[in-house]
């Protein structure tokens, strides 16, 4: 599904994207340690990762990161210690309890003349920089959501849960061919995001997926081809994966 995106074009002087990371999570799945964004994958931090991977896109000219609220200091501590390019500009802000407060609060942040919004997941490291031009290229032709995705290879139920552990009854199965598995950068036309921020409530955890915010108002959201690189590094053994995609990465000289 990953054919080769044309490199996003230069942006007219009235155009500027960029993007904001979450990374304020603390990643309890992956086990006790520290926040999942600031575990190492191949000596360097995943958050160091994830900034790379989106300065790396000629289009990204500014990355908003969104700290833990009690770590925007030891954040920046770190962005400092690690080389990033010099024409990308970094903020760091305090995030929220929630990925969707965290997500907020890096629009906040954005100077006026940021017309278009990359999100993307400090989980997702190791994204390359052909999904985030392909992302920005969509939204450079006019398209006011982007989500990059991936066929699934598992089949998918529905069930109505039950305790963890429980045997659940299943609902229904989707057709698999019709469904994809999102990734991040997720880019979005600045305004339509900040008003799908200012009008959807998501209850309980929050929004997971800020294109499903968009959704909700009733916005078309268009999906581009994903990577298998984009993986979301949420579980013990992603980690074990991450790391080898970045050993065959280094034996490969791709990056
Ligand atoms: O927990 P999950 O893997 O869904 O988190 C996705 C992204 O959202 C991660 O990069 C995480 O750091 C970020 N996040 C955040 N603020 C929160 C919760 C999650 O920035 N309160």
């Amino acid at each position: 599904m990953y054919d080769e995106p044309r490199p996003a074009r230069p942006a007219s002087p009235t155009q500027r994207t960029a993007a904001v990371i979450p990374a304020a999570g603390r990643g309890v799945r992956l086990g006790p340690g520290a926040p999942k964004a600031l575990r190492s994958l191949g000596g360097t931090p995943m958050l160091i990762h994830a900034v790379r991977a989106m300065a790396r896109s000629r289009a990204v000219s500014l990355v908003v990161v969104v700290a833990p609220s009690d770590g925007a200091a030891e954040v920046r501590n770190l962005l400092d210690e690690h080389a990033l390019p010099d024409r990308t500009d970094i903020l760091v802000v305090p995030g929220g309890d929630t990925r969707q407060e965290s997500v907020r609060a890096g629009l906040d942040a954005l100077p006026a003349d940021v017309t278009a919004v990359l999100i993307h997941d400090a989980a997702r490291p190791l994204v390359p920089v052909d999904t985030v031009d392909a992302v920005v290229e969509a939204i450079r032709d006019g398209a006011p959501a982007v989500v990059p995705a991936m066929p699934l290879s598992d089949t998918v139920k529905e069930v109505e849960p039950g305790p963890p552990g429980a045997p659940e009854p299943v609902v229904a199965t989707p057709e698999r061919a019709r469904l994809r598995a999102v990734q991040t950068p997720q880019g979005f036309d600045r305004a339509t995001l900040v008003k799908a921020h200012d009008t959807i409530a998501v209850n309980g955890e929050g929004a997971t997926d800020d294109a499903g915010m968009v959704e909700k108002l009733g916005v078309p959201v268009v999906l581009v081809p994903g990577h298998e690189e984009a993986f979301k590094v949420t579980r013990p053994l992603d980690l074990v994966l991450a790391e080898a995609v970045l050993a065959r990465r280094r034996a490969t000289d791709a990056y």
